[in-house]
């Protein structure tokens, strides 16, 4: 008998500005296009929200458990379930710091458990294995959708692209990530926010058929709209507007 049931997409929100985050609205645009292919539901976890310790560096799960957490009286154990049983796994969050924003960071701390102590597969270019799913959901994907506010995206992204090659393996995962987010979304550029929010909603849309986002889409929703000018003078006129808010 086929299975008829939905398939699930989880919504890993990073950003600590929960449901107002920016890149969650990149996001909202990237589920649309894959609800628009097939029937799945969606659930939200906006990780700042969440009650997540971190931590301890005890490995525990890794020794004396079979991937069971020591600390087990947080929302850690039911964040783990959704991560577990989700078909498709989306990452949204913006760059901080070159990296992910600290919450989560600490959530991703407490996955440890979830992964096996050596046996996957060679990771290049540090020639030792990677640390592989302990019971991985048959054809699960996931996707890093990730915004910054400088313009050099490609370059802002590096850390967070080779962490994520050196976890998972390079070519298992989909990723962009939309610069000067910002300037397009709240500073005066509504006309082409919504072109790249349609870009969002196309990528949604191939990654849930295909399994990834063709590079040329990729590109493009990683690439600059506004000159470096036009993103200069938007953001001061934007910064003016929000001191002179404050003045008055
Ligand atoms: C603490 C902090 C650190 C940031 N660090 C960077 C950075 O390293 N590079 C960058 O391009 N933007 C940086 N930004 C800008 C955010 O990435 C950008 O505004 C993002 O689009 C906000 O998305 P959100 O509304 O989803 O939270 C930083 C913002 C904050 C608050």
């Amino acid at each position: 008998m086929p299975n008829n049931s939905p398939e699930k997409i989880l919504i890993l929100n990073g950003s600590p500005k929960c449901k107002s985050s920016l890149t969650l609205k990149v996001t909202g645009a990237f589920i649309k296009g894959m609800q628009s292919e097939r029937n799945c539901t969606a659930e939200y976890i906006h990780v700042s929200e969440k009650n997540i310790r971190p931590c301890t560096g005890c490995l525990s799960c890794w020794g004396r458990t079979e991937g069971e957490c020591v600390i087990k009286d947080d929302d850690m154990p039911f964040i783990r379930d959704s991560i577990l049983s989700s078909d498709y796994i989306i990452e949204s969050f913006p760059i901080y710091f070159f990296g992910m924003p600290g919450t989560l960071k600490v959530m991703t701390d407490r996955l440890l458990g979830i992964m096996c102590t050596f046996s996957g597969e060679e990771i290049d270019p540090i020639k030792t294995e990677r640390h592989a799913l302990r019971s991985p959901k048959e054809g699960q994907r996931l996707a890093l959708i990730t915004s910054c506010g400088f313009s050099e995206s490609a370059d802002v992204f590096e850390p967070i692209k080779k962490q994520y090659d050196l976890v998972f393996g390079a070519d298992r995962y989909s990723h962009f990530c939309v610069p000067q987010l910002k300037a397009l979304a709240q500073a005066g550029s509504g006309q082409r926010f919504s072109k790249m929010l349609a870009l969002a909603e196309q990528a949604g849309a191939e990654f849930i058929t295909t399994g990834k986002i063709d590079p040329a889409l990729t590109a493009e929703l990683s690439s600059p709209i506004l000159s470096q000018k036009t993103y200069r003078v938007l953001m001061e006129k934007f910064w003016r507007d929000e001191k002179d808010e404050v003045k008055e």
